[in-house]
């Protein structure tokens, strides 16, 4: 049995979808749940306990806020409880806060029997917050400049976890996954722009606009030091990574269904 958290997410939407596809034996958690969901909560012991029953493996995805160290933690800490074998962590390349706030986390997961650490680069599916500019015709914001990043499509990512909960030879590993070109946001505006057909722009936009904490882990990544490619998504699934434009071809209100 495997408990998926984060399952109504970005990545773990996609793992349970792969999961579902494959007749794994899988729950999935949320703190709202729907359907066949369990309820999981990272602030209430009792429901992870619960969620945890008869687990032998989980994947660990949470917020990648400042509560990330609390979320992980009590999640390993019920699974240990639980006598759960293996732990499938998301995290993130390990830059600044956001990096930080992975490794207490990270360091937990590590004392289980098995355990695969999976580090994003940023996801592909960021650029969705555009699409109410896209839709107006407006400039689109970007507090990024002209940092580039290996923009990894969420896919890919949940089809490398998906292994690593499937099969032991993962043990031990720690994957970088990054798409397969370093791009920044004028340069992914400028796929969008040619892929809808319309001319679309940027307007830059100053740390200090944005919420405070999500500035902070912003303001480490454009020192370019996550700013590189791994060949780690390829070399686990023999296939090349998707690349941004693939991903916008297949997800971009506007695009996905032609
Ligand atoms: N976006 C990026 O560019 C990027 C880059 C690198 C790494 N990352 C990492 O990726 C992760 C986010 O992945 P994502 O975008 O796939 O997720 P997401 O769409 O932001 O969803 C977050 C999930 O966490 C669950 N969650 C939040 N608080 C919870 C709590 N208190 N107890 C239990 N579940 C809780 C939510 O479930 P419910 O609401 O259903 O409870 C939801 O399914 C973060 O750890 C972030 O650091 C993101």
């Amino acid at each position: 049995m495997l408990l998926i958290t984060g399952a109504t997410g970005t990545t773990g939407r996609e793992v349970v979808r792969l999961l579902t596809d494959r007749g794994a034996a899988f729950r999935a958690m949320s703190r709202t749940p729907t359907g066949d969901q369990v309820h999981g909560d990272h602030t209430d012991p009792a429901s992870l306990d619960r969620a945890m029953e008869g687990v032998d493996a989980v994947f660990l995805l949470g917020p990648g806020t400042s509560d990330a160290p609390s979320y992980d933690l009590a999640l390993l800490d019920a699974a240990k409880h639980a006598d759960v074998r293996k732990v499938v962590k998301l995290g993130a390349i390990p830059v600044g806060p956001i990096g930080a706030r992975h490794r207490p986390g990270e360091e937990a997961a590590r004392a289980f029997p098995v355990w695969t650490l999976l580090r994003p680069s940023m996801f592909a599916t960021n650029s969705l917050q555009w699409v109410p500019q896209v839709a107006a015709g407006e400039p689109i914001p970007n507090p990024m400049g002209t940092t580039r990043f290996g923009i990894v499509d969420p896919r890919d990512l949940a089809e490398v976890a998906v292994r690593a909960l499937l099969d032991d030879d993962h043990h031990g590993r720690t994957y970088t996954l990054t798409g397969p070109e370093l791009l920044n946001v004028p340069e992914q505006v400028a796929v969008l722009s040619e892929l809808l057909g319309r001319t679309l722009s940027t307007v830059d936009l100053p740390l200090e606009a944005l919420p405070a904490e999500y500035a902070e882990g912003l303001r480490a990544a454009l020192s370019g030091e996550g700013s590189f490619l791994s060949g780690d998504v390829a070399d686990v699934l023999g296939r090349p990574a998707r690349g941004y434009a693939t991903w916008a071809r297949e997800n971009y209100p506007g695009l996905a269904s032609t």
